[in-house]
């Protein structure tokens, strides 16, 4: 029987690397980044009820429900589908928002293809996977790699142009909010200013790696200097992370979260104790995934 409604972990996603090209003729950059979700997660629940489409939030706040990207994604879902108009069916969602906003972990965008996913369980496929894609890209530069059958992959173009990679273990990690929101075209726009004075060297690209021990080596986001200089809380979060000796520890996205992962949960604790939630500054475990989590049926 089809579900009347679809209840979802929605993950956070990090960037292990993130290197950004030029800016193109759309305004976009052109980047290359190795995504890896994470289980920090909202929870996104779809009904079938009423009519029109209907969006709820608690928790963080996610703004205005009108922009929010989980409605846009139903309704261009229904549209695809070629449900929308008299008689489409009436959609509820409901998100409980724990992934901070603005910061860098893709909560918005993984809310909106969960909702794309919850959809299309309930509709039982009537978008096929290459329109879901396309819608997924429509919406936001990283929607696509949450609809990726696995939660690593080397997105580029503006993000959307995906290539698989085989998950490396789970590791745990912390993610540390420094406290202050960067927004992602602001973010663009100073790296932008700061290329065009001084060039810098492009480092090596870590495309598809083998284990962590390739990861450590070739983690790197050229956002970090920009955004450091714009906020010394992020400045201060970055050394007090790498100050915990983590295998990696690194800005997220065009910031302001950082993250850092670690050997054991041991370390994490400690690190997570060690950084702490003070001021503005708040402190999240995490662990890195190896597969989506399940929806389950309402
Ligand atoms: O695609 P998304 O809505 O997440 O992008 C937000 C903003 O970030 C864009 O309007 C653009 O200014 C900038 N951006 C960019 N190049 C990308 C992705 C985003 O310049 N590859």
């Amino acid at each position: 029987m089809t579900p009347r409604g679809v209840r979802m972990d929605a993950p956070a996603k990090v960037n292990l690397t993130l290197h950004v090209g030029a800016r193109r003729a759309d305004g976009y950059h052109e980047l290359e980044t190795l995504f890896q979700g994470v289980d920090l997660s909202d929870v996104v629940e779809v009904r079938r009820e009423g009519a029109g489409i209907e969006l709820t939030s608690t928790g963080e706040d996610a703004g205005p429900s009108e922009q929010n990207l989980a409605l846009r994604a139903a309704r261009a879902y229904l549209d695809a589908a070629g449900m929308s108009g008299d008689g489409a069916p009436g959609i509820r969602i409901r998100l409980e928002k724990q992934i901070p906003v603005a910061a860098g972990l893709g909560g918005g965008s993984s809310d909106a293809a969960a909702t794309l996913k919850a959809l299309d369980r309930l509709f039982e496929g009537a978008v096929g996977a290459g329109a879901l894609m396309a819608i997924a890209a429509r919406l936001g530069s990283d929607v696509p790699f949450f609809l990726m059958p696995l939660p690593l992959g080397l997105g580029r173009g503006r993000g959307e142009v995906l290539e698989p990679v085989d998950p490396l273990p789970a590791l745990p990690g912390v993610v540390v909010l420094p406290g202050v929101r960067m927004s992602t075209a602001e973010a663009y726009g100073a790296l932008d200013r700061l290329r065009a004075a001084r060039p810098s060297a492009t480092p090596p690209r870590l495309r598809a790696p083998r284990d962590w021990g390739e990861v450590a080596s070739g983690a790197h986001n050229d956002f970090e200097g920009v955004v450091a200089s714009a906020h010394p809380e992020v400045r201060d979060a970055l050394s007090d992370l790498r100050a915990t000796r983590p295998l990696v520890g690194m800005l997220s996205g065009s910031g302001a979260s950082c993250f850092a992962l670690y050997g054991n949960d041991n370390e994490a604790d400690g690190a997570s104790a060690a950084l702490g939630s003070e001021g503005g500054r708040r402190t999240v475990r995490m662990r890195t995934l190896t597969a989506w989590p399940e929806p389950a049926d309402l």
